[in-house]
């Protein structure tokens, strides 16, 4: 079933490369800001009938802020179109007939997933309010390498959890030739098992405990790569604590070269610099626009949004 993929204000490189991947057409939508920062989106006059004559995967992060914002306005004008609803216009009210479930959230990188549950009493469940939100405004979602599945396990939409670790672990067989992967932490150990199982090569991880936002530990562990080229694969690098963390020791053990993998490249505050002086490459996917993407998150989403035409 063809049907169209579309974007707003950012997205756009990672929306085109996904219709090229389904072989759809790409639609840019009108998004744009006020003077005072307000936002406004528009489903252009052209994008009219294609929008309501199939499917339509809207391809919109979560990240920054704003961008939730610019989201939540894009589904709602989307859905109104699909359904023909022109109440409220200006110059008097237009119908067209309702065409039907077929709006799908592509989501490349799912902010606040990290807030997947309550750590202190009275906080805000982040990860879960902002899902259920969405799913309340579209017909199914698409998620690439979210941090916390927990945060959209009871929803009753649709959700497709796509991984970009396959195309991850070709690009590292390549480009690196990695003859050892390590996760940094226990909740990458799948991921980072999975790249090291499609590799071939041995696979370890480490216990972290954070401190605070800026500082972490991990617990002593002997890992066996002396001489090796070892690639530490997570789900994102934020500040690039964990993985410079978990590169020290690696190096004290003995690796030869030591690289650092993801799907979601934050790279906050500096994160670049950092790295650079302690692993020899940074890699990751563009599931958020950044200077170290080179896997593309297209394939894995593709797979979804496939996986989501199955379903309705
Ligand atoms: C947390 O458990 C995540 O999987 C990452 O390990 C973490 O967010 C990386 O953050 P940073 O780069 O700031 O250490």
């Amino acid at each position: 079933m063809a049907g169209i993929v579309a974007s707003g204000s950012g997205d756009t490189a990672l929306a085109e490369a996904l219709a090229k991947e389904l072989g759809w057409e790409h639609f840019q939508l009108e998004a744009r800001r006020f003077p005072d920062t307000e936002g406004y989106v528009r489903v252009p006059d052209h994008c009219i009938e294609p929008v309501r004559s199939g499917p339509v995967a809207l391809v919109s992060a979560t990240f920054p802020d704003s961008a939730i914002l610019e989201t939540l306005f894009l589904l709602h004008a989307l859905d109104d179109v699909r359904k023909g609803n022109m109440s409220s216009l200006k110059n008097g009210e237009q119908s067209l007939p309702d065409v039907g479930p077929g709006l799908f959230l592509i989501i490349p990188y799912f902010g606040y997933s990290r807030q997947d549950k309550r750590f202190m009493v009275g906080e805000a469940v982040s990860a879960r309010f902002l899902a259920s939100t969405f799913a309340n405004h579209c017909d199914g979602l698409v998620i690439l390498d979210i941090h916390a599945p927990a945060a959209v396990e009871d929803l009753t939409t649709p959700v497709e959890l796509v991984s970009s670790m396959s195309e991850i672990a070709l690009h590292l067989q390549t480009k690196v030739h990695p003859d050892f992967i390590l996760s940094p932490d226990k909740g990458a150990v799948e991921r980072a098992s999975e790249v090291a199982q499609a590799i071939g090569v041995p696979f370890s991880y480490l216990e972290k405990k954070r401190i605070d936002a800026h500082t972490i530990e991990h617990s002593p562990k002997d890992l066996d790569v002396d001489g090796c080229i070892v690639a530490i694969v997570d789900d994102m690098i934020s500040t690039g604590g964990t993985i410079c963390r978990a590169s020290e020791a690696l190096l004290n053990q003995g690796a030869k070269e030591v690289h650092a993998a993801c799907t979601h490249g934050l790279f906050t505050g500096g994160a670049i610099h950092r790295l650079s002086n302690h692993v020899s490459g940074v890699h990751s996917t563009d599931s958020l626009p950044n200077p170290r993407a080179n896997v593309s998150a297209a394939p894995a989403l593709a797979r979804g949004v496939n996986a989501l035409l199955e379903q309705i």
